[in-house]
Formats: structure tokens, sequence, C-alpha cells
């Protein structure tokens, strides 16, 4: 049984290799002079020119190392080449049926070079968008790693969206050039990216180019005939270039496309990568993420190959062969630093820990975990499963708009099962009330970042008001990160969930408000109101509620007809779980949608004050 409270040492072998053994000593340092801390690291890595100031806060916009010149690309590769890296292997990705691919930082050079050497032949200027739709691969990387080395902006978009969902950030980012694969294997079937695609771009004229990995019809740009042009240098961008826009969902129905730009969000990426997994340059590194989150893109993409560092990618489902493939992937490469979903551990949990009998995890040091909060049974269960309790685990708190980590414990640092752990070098948090005022510890309230940092979102873009809402919804000149968390009498942070309409979905990120309009799009529905409802793998799955038109009844197929027409308008990971048919949804005598009170319900709590209630 686990203690309330209990604490988690980090087993000797961890603390003997470790790079930082005094989390707390470095932290003050950073925390008393973040300019000087942030510089040094910024120095680790190469610029063209010398930046002439390390940042300038105009609440709330930041820059950060002003007048520096790089490139985040010429640091991933050109870098690692002086180093004396060209041979090393930068990636081994694995498809479903355990086919291997491997690509040298020699390789990648080459074929980033050259790629964008292509894309500048085809017109693509700094500052012009590339959509990139594809699935976790070697070419995905090449895209983005090009882009970024002629100044082209990337968005990447998860090859799991609809088409409608494509086409919205294709339009919103007014993308000039979309790449995409043929096709994705998943689950042993093929889904054809291409006509997703194509269906998306439908009279956007904008889109210049279309881009094709695999088999490449006439009429698009071969992905592969792009790979053999002359090599193209990385150009000088400055550090406040933007890099890439990616986006997620807010509270509205549109989600934002947030901005990273080039000089910080490299450098805290780079620290990040390598202090909370403490990886050594030996180390093989196992990240479970899709490039099409934020996790993909700093912790598959760019951390680790501005640490030098081999990676394993694996292509499709987690449980598909079977649910013993990823371990069986730590053991067949001798995996030291793996990093996952909660959702992916609890799902592995309800099998037990019978398949995972025979196979050797002896090579792992370091586990970590993204994306929502992880239960301390799951937590518990990871540490002995899958780290044989001689692991360290680090529980990684963070956020699309942060860029990099925010809250965790590095592997020498002891962890408690269920708390993120505590404020990163650099940063610091607060727990506070709607007033700003900060709270002691053990009470729940907002969470709030106190200070810029290198990696901080820099905009939303075509929408500043939105990126000024992080920063004038709580009083005190804070960024509001938008959870719930709270802090013990130690410092150690635990996250409690979204304070905004924003749902969890087996870690991905959805707006209440996105699925209500997917479902008011259907000619049945007059109104709906969508709400998180606990769920034991998953975390949150969807409940929605819903008001039929005149004319309409409710009905089995209604219901299934509903969820089908919101996995076509969203993708798949819009799934409805449930939906209710209703007469009537609780409502503020304004006219809003009481989610609060239907959530409430949902998890039999006190509805609490219904005095706005207007009926
Ligand atoms: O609610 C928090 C949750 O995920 C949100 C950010 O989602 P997204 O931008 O998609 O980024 C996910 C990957 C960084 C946060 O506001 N979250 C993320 N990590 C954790 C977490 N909740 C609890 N514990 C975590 N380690």
């Amino acid at each position: 049984m686990l203690k309330v409270n209990q604490k988690f040492y980090p087993p000797q072998r961890v603390l003997e290799m470790a790079k930082v053994k005094d989390f707390e000593a470095l932290y003050k340092k950073s925390i008393s002079d973040p300019e000087g801390f942030w510089s040094d690291v910024a120095k680790e890595l190469f610029w063209f020119q010398d930046f002439d100031k390390v940042l300038e806060w105009n609440f709330p916009r930041a820059k950060w190392f002003l007048n520096g010149k790089t490139n985040i690309s010429y640091n991933c590769l050109d870098r690692n080449l002086d180093a004396g890296l060209g041979e090393k292997i930068a990636y081994i990705v694995l498809d479903e049926d355990g086919n291997e691919e491997k690509i040298t930082f020699g390789e990648l050079h080459r074929a980033v070079s050259s790629f964008a050497k292509s894309l500048l032949s085809l017109g693509v200027k700094k500052g012009d968008r590339v959509c990139i739709y594809m699935p976790s691969s070697i070419e995905a990387i090449i895209a983005m790693l090009a882009s970024a080395r002629i100044g082209a902006v990337h968005s990447v978009v998860f090859a799991g969206f609809s088409a409608q969902a494509l086409r919205t950030r294709i339009q919103d980012a007014s993308a000039k050039v979309v790449i995409t694969s043929s096709q994705i294997k998943r689950r042993g079937k093929n889904i054809d990216t291409l006509s997703t695609v194509l269906e998306a771009i439908k009279g956007l004229d904008f889109v210049e180019h279309i881009i094709v990995s695999g088999e490449c019809p006439q009429n698009f740009i071969s992905f592969e005939s792009l790979l053999s042009s002359s090599l193209a240098d990385a150009s000088l961008m400055d550090s406040e270039d933007p890099l890439f826009i990616l986006y997620t969902s807010g509270t509205t129905g549109k989600p934002k496309g947030i901005v990273h730009t080039t000089g910080g969000y490299m450098t805290a990426v780079y620290l990040s990568t390598k202090l909370t997994f403490d990886l050594g340059s030996d180390d093989v590194y196992f990240c479970t993420a899709d490039v099409g989150w934020i996790t993909g893109h700093s912790y598959v993409v760019y951390g680790p190959l501005l640490n030098g560092i081999t990676s394993i990618i694996a292509k499709g489902a987690p449980d598909y062969p079977s649910i013993r493939r990823w371990f069986e992937i730590i053991e067949r490469y001798r995996v030291n630093v793996f990093y996952t979903a909660p959702t992916a551990i609890r799902m592995f949990m309800r099998y037990g820990n019978e398949f995972l009998k025979g196979i050797d995890l002896s090579s792992l040091r370091v586990i970590g975990t993204v994306g929502e909060p992880i239960n301390p049974e799951a937590w518990l269960w990871y540490y002995k499963n899958v780290g044989l309790e001689r692991c360290a685990v680090v529980d990684t708190w963070w956020q699309t708009e942060t860029g990099s980590h925010m809250i965790t414990t590095i592997p020498s640092y002891p962890a408690k099962p269920g708390m993120a752990g505590k404020p990163y070098f650099g940063i610091e948090v607060k727990i506070v009330d709607e007033e700003g005022k900060e709270l002691p510890p053990n009470t729940p309230g907002y969470l709030v970042i106190n200070k810029p940092w290198p990696s901080m979102l820099r905009d939303c873009f075509n929408e500043p008001e939105r990126y000024n809402q992080y920063f004038n919804s709580i009083p005190g000149n804070v960024y509001f990160s938008g959870d719930i968390a709270v802090c013990d009498e130690e410092g150690y942070i635990m996250i409690l969930g979204r304070a905004d309409d924003v749902l969890k979905i087996a870690g991905h990120r959805i707006g209440t408000m996105e699925v209500e309009s997917a479902l008011v799009s259907h000619p049945s529905v007059a109104e709906s109101a969508v709400v998180g409802k606990p769920h034991d793998i998953k975390g949150e799955v969807i409940k929605a509620f819903v008001l039929l038109r005149q004319g309409y009844l409710p009905s089995e197929e209604l219901s299934n007809e509903l969820k089908n027409h919101v996995r076509e308008v969203l993708g798949p990971i819009a799934v409805i779980e449930e939906i209710e048919f209703v007469d009537k949804l609780p409502k503020t005598r304004s006219g809003k949608i009481m989610r609060r009170v239907l959530r409430a319900i949902e998890r039999g709590q006190d509805v609490g004050d219904t005095s706005t209630l207007e009926d």
C-alpha cells in the first residue's frame, strides 16, 4: 500500500549517473539570476551572431536572446556533425510489422538540407507557412527541420484529424505548401491521408503545392524527388523569428495557433531534454508521442536532436499487434529512457503484469509521463513493473503553450506518486485564488507562472487578443495555465485538472465548445452541452447532452449517427462515449450553459451554488 505523501528516493545507480545531483541548489541559482542562468544554457548552443540582451519583458510580451542569430536545424544537425556525430544513429523507426528504418545524423543532415533547397526552389520563403500532415516518421521530421532551416514556419497537424479539422488549420495559417504521406498504416489497415488532404484544401487557392511521400499521383510533387537536390545552408534566423505554429484546443470552438519562436524555444527544450531525462551521450531514448503534438515537437524532434541522442520512434498503435510491443522494443534496443502518457500506462495496467514476463527491461533508468494527471496507483504500477523499482519516474507537467517542462522532478530528486513535482529550473509558479492572492499549502487554486521563460508562446496566430487572455484572466501580471493545482508543505505540486472548458481525453486536449459546435452542425441538434466524465483508462471521456430540434425523436440510431458525425467533423480523438437526450439544459439567466452543474451531476457530486440558474 502506498502511504499518503510517500516519497520515492532515486535508486543509487540513477543518482550516481546524474548530471545534476543537487536539484535545489541549481534551482536556487536559476531563480536568483534567471538571465545569467539562461544565457549560460543558450551559449552551449551555436549562434551565428551572439545575442546582446537575454530578456526584454514588456508585459505580457517577452523577447529572449535579443538580436541573436541562430538556426535550430543547424543546432540539431550541423552542430552535431561538427562534434563528430555524423555516423551516429539519430532515429530508429519501427513500423507495426517490426520493420526497422535507421537514419544517422549525417544522413538526416543531407536529407534535410536537400529538402530545404527544394522548398526554396518551389518558392517557399522565410515566414511562409508549411502545413505538415504526416504521422511520426523520418519524412515528417525532415519536413519540419527543412522548414526551420530556411525560416519557413511549420504547422504540423496530427494525422488523425479529419479533413474539416485539417482545413480549418490550413486556412487559419494560410499555408502555402501542404506536405503529406499518401497513406498511414494503423492496426494493419491503410488509411488514405492524401484524399483527406485533397478534401481539406478544396477551393483554398493560396495552397500552391502538395508534396506527397510514398505513392504520389502525377499531378503532385513527390516527397522523395525533393531529396536529391543540392544542399541548402541553414539561414540566419533571428532569435525571435517564428519557428512553428501548433494548433491546440481552447475554450471557444476554434482551435488556437500557438506560436513558438526560435532561440528561446531551442534553449529551453535543449536543457529540459538533457536534465529531466538525464540523458547521456550513449543513451537510447524512446518517446511514444506523435509528432503532431507538442510532446512530439519538443521531445521527439527538437530536444533529442539538439542533444545528439539516438531516439526510437514506434509507428502505429501502442497495443498492436500486441500489448508487448513497446516493451519488446525497449528490450531489443536496450532503451534507457522511456517517456509516455498515463492513459497508455493505465491501459497496460488493465492487463496485470503477466504480459511483461520474460521481457528484459533492465536497460531502463528513467521513465517519464506527460499529458494528464497520473493517479498514484498507475504511478506505482509503472514504477514497479516497467521501472522494476530501480528507475526514476519523472512526471512532467507542461503545455503546448509552455513549449517545455515547467513542473517535474529530475531523476536525482525524490518523487511523490501523483504529484508532478516542483517548478523547473528558471520557472516560478504560484497557486492563487481568482484575485491572484497566493494560497496556503494544501488549498486548491489556479496554477499560474510568475515570470517569463524562454520557451513560452509568443502569440496566438492571427489572434493577439487570445494571447492576452493568458495574462489578463488572473490579476498580478501572471500567466494562467488554465489548470487547478494544489501544493503541499514541501512545495510538491499536484495537478487536479483543467479549470476551464477544456477536456483531456486520453491525454488529448479538446474543447467542449468544439464538440458542441460539431454536434449542432447536425440538422437534428438544436443545442448541446458537453462535459468530461471520469474514465478508468482515458482519464476522461466525452458525455454530450443533446436537445433535439422539433421533428426529431431520441433513438439509438440517432445517437450513433451523431457520434459518427462528430467523429467525421473533428477526427477520431473526439469520440463521444455517451449521448443523453434532454428537454432542457441548465443555463444561467444570461443564457450561458452551466456545464459545472452537468459535470457535478455526472460525477455524483454536489452541484454547488445554483443561484444564477435560470430554472
Ligand atoms: O491539464 C494539463 C495537462 O495537459 C494540459 C496541456 O495539454 P497540451 O497542451 O495538450 O500538452 C500536453 C503535453 C505537454 C495541461 O494544462 N497535463 C499535461 N501534463 C500533465 C498534465 N496534467 C497533469 N500532470 C501532467 N504531468
